[in-house]
């Protein structure tokens, strides 16, 4: 198995703050731009993605045994349609943004250091965004925490200086007033609708450049020249996840069937109920149940990740 050399640490990602300072003063309150560290980031990845290498990570992603495809082009504002790899071309060629998940062996290994060094739990996922120059991501915030390392050209990331929403289940597009898109929410994961964005904060990243997102934080995104970036998307750790990833695991081998609680009937809430409130008696921070769902929202990479991770050739 080939390994790679590891001459950099995260800490030298840093110029003006120590890691421990990043976590205390960044992590999940407000973005940071750390200085260009091209050197830095070629030797935690190895080299990682190119501007002549892109699509394959794109394409091993796409096609990795179970995993869902998750590629799509950005084709006009709030116009996110899922693609294939190889419409990804004539996407760029027309201007616009190709954006999606990647398996590329440097980077899930970036994540790994980023996660251990960093102390950072949550699953991880890896992206690229390869945009033509323009417009490429309308005002929006994600689910995830994430750290953007831009590998060519320059992009401008307009920030909102606070995250807007503390610790989201899900990602939102805005509206044009600056309020939340819920057009398409449910009942379950609806979030403030009276939050608003305010004054917005504007980067320029740069080859070598890094910024890390907190979840929540509203941004958009133009490109200056032709660009690709690589995100590694950290899922934060919500504790009702843990609770619902627990209590399917107590249940057993048909734990994950079970309903969310709000759709199910009746007589699926009389059981769910009766088997939470035995389950409950029994809980502790050492019962399997509660072990298994904090090592798979916490210790893992993530399943896409980890699979890719224990059969990296
Ligand atoms: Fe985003």
């Amino acid at each position: 198995m080939p390994t790679l050399d590891k001459t950099a640490t995260i800490a030298d990602l840093f110029s003006d703050i120590t890691p421990d300072g990043f976590v205390e003063r960044y992590w999940n309150q407000r973005w940071y731009l750390g200085a260009p560290r091209p050197e830095v980031i070629e030797s935690l990845t190895g080299g990682g993605p190119s501007l002549a290498t892109w699509s394959e990570g794109f394409r091993r992603a796409y096609s990795w045994r179970d995993a869902k495809p998750r590629l799509f082009g950005l084709l006009g504002a709030r116009q996110v349609v899922p693609i294939t790899p190889s419409q990804a071309d004539p996407i760029l060629a027309a201007g616009r943004t190709v954006i999606g998940a990647i398996l590329d062996r440097g980077v899930t290994r970036l994540a790994t250091l980023l996660k251990s060094e960093l102390g950072i739990p949550g699953a991880v996922e890896t992206s690229a965004s390869i945009s033509a120059p323009g417009e490429a991501a309308s005002p929006h915030y994600d689910g995830p925490h994430i750290f953007v390392f831009q590998v060519a050209g320059k992009k401008q990331w307009n920030l909102s200086r606070e995250r807007l929403i503390h610790n989201p289940k899900l990602g939102r597009n805005l509206n044009p007033d600056g309020t939340i898109d819920l057009s398409d929410a449910s009942e379950n994961d609806v979030e403030d609708p009276g939050v608003r964005v305010g004054e917005c904060d504007s980067v320029v990243l740069e080859p070598g450049s890094w910024l890390y997102v907190p979840a929540g934080t509203v941004h958009s995104t133009v490109a200056l020249d032709k660009s690709l970036s690589f995100m590694v998307d950290v899922k934060p750790t919500r504790f009702d996840q843990v609770v619902d990833r627990a209590f399917r695991h107590a249940h057993g081998g048909a734990g994950s069937e079970l309903p969310p609680l709000a759709g199910a009937g009746p007589e699926w809430s009389r059981q769910i109920l009766t088997a939470a409130a035995k389950w409950a008696e029994e809980l502790s921070p050492t019962h399997p149940a509660v072990e298994s769902a904090w090592n798979d929202l916490c210790a893992d990479l993530g399943a896409l990740q980890t699979s890719f991770w224990e059969n990296r050739a």
